[in-house]
């Protein structure tokens, strides 16, 4: 191990070890991470899987804004060991219980800075499926604030693997991947900022977002992301794709400063998870168990949500979330005691109340209403930092008749706080927006950041940014409110903690096929990267591809066929599950739109039956307390025949199995609302292999026969 630590060191620069180095294995024995300081100080880590680089011998270490910086001279103290198995529950999830089960090493340094001694801690925590490790800066005399200049951790690749990327970006995560090799990202990345969606937030030509999904040569999946960002700001990666080294680059501040500390502190965890099995991956709790537990004493108000909304025909251009006719508005200064409708505003009392029968009829828990408040006309083209107060509804939008109304008929409203990217306008009517919520009986907010952040030059995934996202968290937690945060900060598992926190937006979600379409193989990448941090927001669920049929204005096609959109209430796993089509679209294929009705929303188990990124993906999951299995399949631009076996079922027990499938002449761009439905009886000891379409999918629905049901005969698909 010390020659390969100095045959890679040498290459970086001329150094060799000072110190024994400390090795920790994870529970299986199978990976192992050893820590060493350089000659000169400089603390490093190297990472292997059954004895081969999965890391090769990385720096770690910070910049200072001022001062020493914390990247040498260090010397080891002492190293303590530990280790940890336990199970816990959480709130809502993928299985009912989670084993978080690790081995410990912290590694006490200190460093002789300014003629005064100074501590700091890398603290590494080595699962089976992973290693995450910190920076931790103890209490100590000589060590109070100090600003980040850079923090400079390597992740140094042995090969050239391939990638599931987007460009790094210190403002949006609403990308299409790129999949390539590393040598490859500086010459795709211009392509990979696609039209559209250029932002002015791209700092590198060879920097990506984690987390970022790669597969080595031998087939390892290795993954770099980070867990509990808290008080410190989001990490991208920097490729020096000369020598194949990933350096961390956090997002900067209004004056390009990284971070503001103050001891006792610490870093987040930075991960890399390391499986060689694609299931695996996706089945991966890492980032959650390296989160703190939940903090929240009472939960039983946090529910898992079905929900509609009035949101797609904005969506697409055929409705309206301002009140009036924005041409014929003063935007310089709008008076919205003289504004006039225009007749397009969707959020209108007769509206909702459309929707709101349609919900409640289909057993939604409930439904979104965007556009509801004042403040839109104020906020198309500036930057105002007052727009929005999240309290007075529109003249046409009833807010105590429609709540009432949704209420008499079992469902809630959910609520929507756009806030123009003016996170401190929020922070100051926040507590009377959320007290309106408990008046009127909201549980539940989708809130946004779309624009720049105001105060200006704040970025999305600062520090201070994160540090709002998480305030809104908590004090909507005081309220018993959920929170379902769009164009925030991307997750990193804090959702243990605050299971209130279910649902993020964090990636490029349905509403990019109304804004020009998005890649097929977008939904067999996410898992594997957004998914890591904790549930998406995706919105699934589209049932007409053709927004043109319904608004001539907007070209765009939804690239992806019917039963793909059914599937991915089972492949993108959230608490939170929208069904995001207008009722008028759902009415036209109400035997597919049984699915949506169907599947459940929170699982006692979940088993991921076959998977590859940008491939496929094929998930089967258990409904919480009951016998029900729900099974979904995705595949990219490529149709393909995948067989699933009903292994997972309960022995001896026959299920009525509802196999919604792609129509044989089913393709997303040519004919993609084709599908046949398919029922018949199954037992643990079938298998059947199903046809997905380009760009399609499959669901299936498993319940329990019943009397009713023996008539029914073996499931037998069509060739
Ligand atoms: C962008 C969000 O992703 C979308 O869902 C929302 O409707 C708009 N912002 C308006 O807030
Ligand atoms: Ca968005």
């Amino acid at each position: 191990m010390r020659k390969i630590f100095f045959a890679a060191l040498t290459l970086m620069s001329s150094v060799c070890y000072m110190s024994a180095a400390e090795t920790l294995n994870s529970p299986n024995g199978k990976l192992a991470v050893t820590f060493d300081l350089t000659v000169d100080g400089t603390p490093t880590y190297a990472l292997t899987f059954d004895g081969k680089d999965v890391v090769k011998p990385s720096r770690l270490g910070l910049e200072l804004k001022s001062g020493d910086s914390m990247l040498k001279g260090f010397k080891l103290v002492n190293t303590t060991r530990d280790s940890f198995d336990e199970t816990w529950t959480p709130v809502w999830g993928e299985t009912k219980t989670i084993r978080n089960h690790y081995n410990e090493m912290a590694v006490r340094l200190s460093q002789m800075a300014n003629g005064k001694q100074r501590d700091m801690i890398v603290r590494f925590r080595l699962y089976d499926d992973g290693l995450g490790f910190r920076y931790e800066w103890p209490k100590q005399e000589n060590l109070t604030y100090f600003v980040i200049k850079e923090e400079r951790t390597e992740f140094a690749m042995p090969a050239d693997n391939t990638a599931y990327w987007i460009p790094g970006d210190y403002d949006t995560q609403e990308y299409d991947y790129t999949v390539c090799k590393l040598s490859e990202i500086r010459e795709q990345l211009p392509a990979a900022l696609n039209p559209g969606n250029a932002s002015t937030s791209v700092f590198s030509p060879t920097g990506v977002q984690t987390a970022l999904q790669m597969k080595t040569p031998e087939g390892l999946y290795v993954n770099i992301h980070e867990a509990a960002c808290v008080n410190y700001s989001t990490m991208h990666l920097e490729l020096d794709d000369k020598n194949l080294v990933f350096k961390s680059w956090l997002t900067p501040d209004t004056r390009g400063d990284k971070g503001h500390m103050m001891a006792p502190c610490m870093s987040p965890w930075r991960t890399v998870q390391v499986l060689d099995n694609a299931c695996d991956v996706l089945a991966s709790k890492l980032i959650l168990n390296l989160n703190e537990p939940c903090k929240i004493e009472d939960t039983s108000w946090i529910h898992p949500t079905k929900y509609m909304g009035v949101w797609w025909e904005m969506i697409t251009g055929k409705g309206t979330w301002s009140y009036t006719d924005l041409s014929a508005v003063n935007l310089d200064s709008v008076d919205y005691k003289t504004l006039k409708p225009s007749g397009k505003h969707s959020a209108n009392n007769e509206n909702v109340k459309r929707y709101i029968d349609f919900a409640a009829e289909h057993g939604f828990d409930q439904l979104l209403v965007e556009g509801w408040n004042i403040g839109w006309e104020d906020w198309i083209g500036n930057e105002k930092d007052y727009v929005f107060d999240f309290q007075t509804p529109y003249p046409d939008f009833d807010i105590k008749m429609l709540n009432e109304y949704a209420h008499s008929k079992g469902i809630k409203l959910m609520m929507h706080h756009e806030t123009s990217g003016s996170l401190r306008n929020y922070e100051r009517h926040m507590e009377a927006a959320y007290d309106l919520m408990n008046q009127y009986g909201y549980d539940a907010v989708k809130s946004g950041y779309v624009g720049n952040i105001l105060p200006r030059g704040e970025r999305h995934y600062g520090q201070w940014a994160n540090n709002h996202y998480l305030y809104a968290l908590k004090k909507a937690a005081e309220h018993k409110i959920m929170v379902n945060a769009h164009e925030a900060t991307r997750p990193t598992g804090l959702c243990r903690t605050y299971p209130n926190l279910v649902g993020n937006e964090s990636a490029r979600g349905t509403e990019y096929q109304a804004f020009g379409g998005t890649k097929p193989h977008h939904v067999t990448i996410l898992p594997f990267t957004r998914l890591q941090g904790g549930p998406m927001d995706f919105t699934p669920g589209i049932f007409c591809m053709d927004i043109s049929s319904f608004n001539p204005d907007n070209k765009s096609k939804v690239n992806s066929t019917l039963c793909n959109q059914l599937a991915l209430y089972v492949t993108m796993y959230s608490p939170l599950q929208m069904a995001a089509d207008m009722p008028e679209h759902y009415e036209r294929y109400m035997d597919a739109f049984q699915f949506i009705k169907d599947v459940a929303v929170d699982w006692d188990d979940s088993k991921y039956l076959a998977a590859e990124p940008g491939e496929y993906i094929v998930a089967a999951r258990k409904e919480k307390g009951a016998e029900n299995w729900f099974v979904g399949g995705v595949t990219n631009e490529d149709a393909r025949e995948m067989p699933v076996s009903f292994s997972f079922l309960n022995k001896g027990q026959k299920y009525v199995a509802t196999v919604y499938a792609d129509a044989p002449n089913a393709d997303y761009q040519t004919n993609p609302e084709k599908y046949v439905i398919t029922k018949g009886i199954v037992t643990s000891k079938d298998a059947v292999k199903i046809k997905m379409a380009r760009g399609g999918g499959f669901a299936i629905s498993l319940i329990p026969a019943t009397d009713a049901d023996k008539d029914l005969k073996k499931l037998k698909l069509k060739k």
